[in-house]
């Protein structure tokens, strides 16, 4: 994964804006950290095990001087967390250094070579094979972006590539397979693995694509094709512009971004159903155009974007009639792949638009002729600009690793879309007239009870604190909102969570129950699941274990807590959204009363481009 950034100033210290674009970017990773700043006497590296805030706590980072520099934030790949595998690599004579994400596949023979050529390589990892490739390139005369053309082009593998060299004002870098994006400001230009490290700079920006590298000069920025020994061909390409503001990526007064994001979720979603109005007829018309010809619409999402994707599916069918299929991307090759057809559309869901698994699944269906509508949070996302049609989802940039306004943004655009599919195919009677008018009301409903669930959240949470499993039980719709509330707490508190449909606990599941595991059940507002949800809860309860009910108002439920999250007659389809914020205040509140960091939990990075 890894985050990358850098700039190269006219006038003016690149440290400090390196410094605010790391800390931007260490949702990216966060095992180590480090920057290059070229100064006068050469190339300065300070890196090390830690956070960004604990690498200018020892080296006071922002006090280096040089106008030009390099960041970096890193999740381990190749070599384990330490000082020496922290990034920026250097060369044999530390002239030059280069800062990586990705994974270099042939890293060994290189290495293998390049000591046999006499250069000393210092650290495990793969990425060092690349500041002693561009060390050479410029010992036989080559100027550093030339040399980094060829050393590119010596290269296996996924990479976002960044290097200085003593000397020089330029920053060079290469792309295939991970993102980087150029920003063009005033008075300097930047690259950074997202636009959203940027925003403390410039706003303007061009997505430079794989198989290119750039030059990026305090004056432009120059990008180039890259032939097969390195040969170069230019390319022209114009800045385009994002409407996230540096504000929207600060954590304000809240203690960690994820709170934030969570109390955004009003303005979130309501910039979510202002961007359907401008996207979604596109979608639709493509939607229908598959369905006339006879395609199907397939799922291809990860994470917490596959259950909104779940949620997709249930609306398809129960609103427009539409039988859809939905995968994990990892799965989706041996799964999906094998039975795609020509004609058939690939509706892939994703807040970053880099997850690897995502980007692999969506083309390899293009290899077969499907078309592809992406749902992205992130502008200018790879994703993004491979998909045949694109929904921006709006929620504008998310920086806790748990994805939580992006999660309500998704379902909002999904019901927002399936709505009006099932409008403009006749189908889905009153319901999806009544889903349309209600869905405005949604942002109103979320704000109007999130301090009073973040209040039930508080209390209850000693009750999950306490135990090492908690269980949580959806049905219909709402076995999406299960799957994600328990994905939400394992993933930050670290306390095992598994969802289920309350049908199928019977079929196993129930031997775990005991008083020391706690269940969630989201009460279903249909009669007929609401009494099946109930006897799964009774069932429960007999073996002593407690229960938190989340439900609607009016909603019946014997349980020992209740969130109520959403009013009375709010249709079962729209449920999902009211219904996943108390989950995401009570993991939020477990992680923090167990003392870990929400924004930064263990092994994980938001944004997963290694498969
Ligand atoms: O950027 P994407 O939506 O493609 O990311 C997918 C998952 O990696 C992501 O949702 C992950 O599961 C989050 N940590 C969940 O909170």
């Amino acid at each position: 994964m890894c985050g990358i950034v850098g700039i190269a100033l006219e006038m003016g210290e690149a440290a400090p804006i390196l410094v605010e674009g790391l800390k931007r970017l260490e949702y990216r990773g966060y095992d180590s950290a480090g920057v290059a700043i070229v100064g006068e006497r050469g190339v300065s590296v300070v890196k090390g095990v830690g956070t960004v805030d604990d690498l200018e706590r020892r080296f006071g980072v922002s006090a280096l001087s040089g106008g030009t520099g390099i960041g970096h934030t890193r999740w381990a790949t190749h070599g384990g967390v330490t000082d020496v595998n922290a990034h920026p690599h250097t060369d044999c004579s530390d002239r030059v250094a280069v800062v990586h994400n990705g994974v270099i596949d042939n890293f060994a023979e290189l290495r293998r070579a390049l000591e046999g050529r006499g250069h000393v390589l210092r650290s495990d990892t793969d990425t060092e094979v690349i500041p002693h490739l561009v060390e050479e390139g410029l010992s036989s005369g080559l100027a550093p972006i030339q040399a980094l053309a060829r050393a590119v082009s010596m290269l296996e593998g996924s990479y976002a590539i960044a290097a200085v060299v003593s000397g020089r004002r330029e920053i060079v870098v290469a792309r295939r397979g991970s993102p980087l994006v150029l920003g063009i400001g005033e008075g300097g230009n930047m690259c950074a693995s997202d636009v959203a490290a940027m925003l403390h700079f410039t706003n303007r920006y061009i997505p430079l694509e794989d198989g290119e590298v750039a030059e990026i000069t305090p004056e432009r920025v120059r990008i180039w094709t890259v032939g097969p020994r390195g040969e170069m061909t230019p390319v022209e390409r114009e800045p385009r512009e994002v409407d996230w503001t540096a504000s929207m990526a600060d954590k304000g007064p809240y203690d960690h971004f994820m709170l934030k994001e969570i109390y955004e979720q009003p303005s979130a979603i309501e910039r979510t159903l202002s961007q359907a109005e401008v996207y979604s007829d596109r979608a639709v018309d493509l939607l229908l155009s598959t369905i006339d010809s006879g395609g199907r619409v397939v799922f291809a999402a990860a994470g917490t974007s596959y259950h909104a994707s779940l949620v997709g599916k249930y609306l398809l069918a129960r609103l427009a009639g539409i039988q859809a299929e939905s995968y994990v991307a990892s799965e989706f090759e041996d799964w999906a792949i094998p039975h795609l057809r020509e004609g058939d559309l690939v509706f892939a869901i994703s807040q970053s638009g880099e997850t690897a698994d995502v980007l692999i699944a969506t083309r390899a269906a293009r290899k077969l002729g499907a078309r592809v509508l992406a749902m992205v949070n992130v502008p200018g996302s790879t994703l993004a600009r491979e998909a045949d049609e694109v929904l921006y989802m709006g929620a504008g940039p998310e920086v806790g690793v748990a994805a939580t306004k992006t999660y309500t943004s998704q379902v909002a655009m999904l019901t927002h879309l399936t709505a009006r599919l099932a409008l403009r195919l006749g189908r889905g009677g009153n319901r999806a007239g009544e889903i349309a008018d209600w869905l405005p009301e949604i942002p109103k409903i979320v704000e109007a009870r999130l301090e009073e669930m973040d209040r039930l959240s508080k209390r209850y949470v000693g009750e999950v604190v306490s135990h090492h499993s908690v269980f949580f039980l959806g049905r219909g719709v709402n076995l999406a909102t299960s799957l994600e509330g328990a994905l939400k707490l394992k993933e930050i508190s670290y306390i095992h969570a598994e969802g289920f449909p309350g049908g199928e606990y019977k079929h196993g599941p129930l031997a775990l129950i005991s008083r020391d595991t706690p269940a969630v059940a989201i009460l279903p507002r249909e009669e007929r699941l609401r009494r099946l949800m109930v006897g799964n809860i009774m069932e429960v309860r007999a073996r002593g274990a407690k229960v938190i009910v989340v439900k609607a108002d009016g909603g019946e439920a014997p349980a020992e807590m209740e969130f109520p999250a959403a009013p009375e007659g709010l249709p079962e389809e729209l449920t999902p959204i009211p219904f996943i914020v108390p989950l995401q205040l009570l993991a939020y509140r477990a992680a923090v009363a167990l003392g870990r960091d929400p924004d930064k939990p263990r092994n994980l990075a938001k944004s997963v481009t290694v498969i």
